[in-house]
């Protein structure tokens, strides 16, 4: 590490050399290349987010290289295996399986590659620089408040019926908003407050593959038809917006929607523009809004800083262990939002206009 460093201040004092002999003129940076590798296009946010951090990183004189391994974890190996054999000064990426990059990363070492892991720790590989992405915790956090206020459990209401979603077992993520909420939630099921019908509570039995919404929506079928013949579900924690909706889907096969039988509280993350839709038609309940746009730039000043021999902020009080070092993080902070509240964060704060959420 403090090797490449060096490497890197000694690359970034040259360039500095070169553009003051107008060799480079117009911009301090090092104009460099950057590989982007991100997860998949089935969910908006990462179509979000590949094109923020490619402009940001436009504005700073970069070129990038932008790809999308479409979850396919050999796929996501192979891209990245071929930005680096393109030259890549730099990399960020959106891991599709946290553990398959080990490899691949050696090679981006031995090419004095710096790599961020964007929004999902890599984990077990030395070889990642820095770690940029949300308070995780937090976000689960913010689904289960959510869920205790709704249903007033703090006044001491219930017993109330509610199941369990978790994002997909590969993606380190899962276990932050997973904890995050169950440290809230485990209390008022503890108490019998809160009543899992199912049965069905560890993380390994409630996680969604690749966060599939069809897989979370057969999933919620088998439990309606197994566990609520004669009852009613009254909430659905649910870790990102995509499961949201196949799970609405499944409650609304089961006559859930209507006046008699209204749809529980479900939560969400991620504020896709089809959930906010959704919210706003009253069926979603609440989703967690991250600002990719702070992700990407973060992301960016992180690139330029590093490659110009500066040392990157972070701001994270703790290094995130990802089994083999300690990585720096800078985490930013998720907001909730339900209907009350969308207008004013997402429309006035620019994320969608009006018109897109007509
Ligand atoms: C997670 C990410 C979430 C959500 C999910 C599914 O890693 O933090 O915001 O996007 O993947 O794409």
């Amino acid at each position: 590490m403090r090797n490449r460093r060096a490497v890197l201040a000694g690359a970034a004092s040259l360039v500095l050399t070169l553009a003051a002999c107008g060799q480079n003129s117009g911009s301090s940076s090092k104009v460099g290349t950057i590989g982007i590798a991100m997860p998949t296009q089935a969910s908006e946010r990462w179509i979000t987010d590949g094109k923020s951090v490619v402009k940001d990183l436009k504005a700073k004189g970069y070129e990038t290289k932008l790809v999308y391994g479409e979850d396919d974890p050999k796929r996501q190996v192979a891209q990245i295996e071929d930005l680096i054999k393109q030259g890549v000064d730099a990399l960020i990426i959106a891991a599709i399986d946290n553990e398959s990059l080990n490899g691949v990363l050696k090679q981006a070492a031995a090419a004095k590659i710096p790599v961020i892991s964007y929004d999902r720790l890599i984990l077990g590989t030395k070889n990642v620089d820095y770690y940029v992405s949300f308070d995780n915790e937090q976000v689960g956090r913010l689904q289960a408040r959510y869920i205790i206020e709704k249903l007033g459990l703090e006044d001491g209401k219930g017993p109330f019926n509610i199941e369990l979603f978790a994002g997909s077992p590969d993606d380190n993520n899962t276990k932050y908003f997973f904890d995050g909420s169950m440290h809230l939630l485990q209390p008022y099921l503890d108490s019998k407050q809160l009543v899992v019908r199912s049965g069905q509570t560890a993380l390994k039995q409630v996680t969604t593959l690749r966060w599939d919404g069809p897989t979370a929506k057969k999933r919620m079928s088998r439990i309606l038809a197994a566990s609520y013949a004669n009852r009613k579900v009254d909430a659905v924690l649910a870790p990102y917006d995509g499961i949201s909706i196949g799970v609405l889907s499944a409650l609304k096969s089961y006559g859930y929607g209507s006046s008699g039988k209204p749809l529980p509280i479900v939560t969400g993350q991620d504020a896709e523009l089809a959930s906010v839709k959704s919210i706003i038609a009253g069926e979603q309940s609440q989703t967690v809004y991250k600002d990719l746009r702070q992700l990407a730039e973060v992301t960016a000043n992180m690139v330029d800083d590093i490659l110009n021999g500066r040392q990157p902020r972070v701001n994270s009080r703790r290094a995130y262990n990802n089994g083999a070092k300690p990585v720096p993080a800078y985490l930013l902070q998720p907001t909730s939002v339900d209907k009350s509240n969308y207008n004013y964060v997402l429309v006035l704060g620019g994320y969608y206009t009006a018109a897109e959420l007509q």
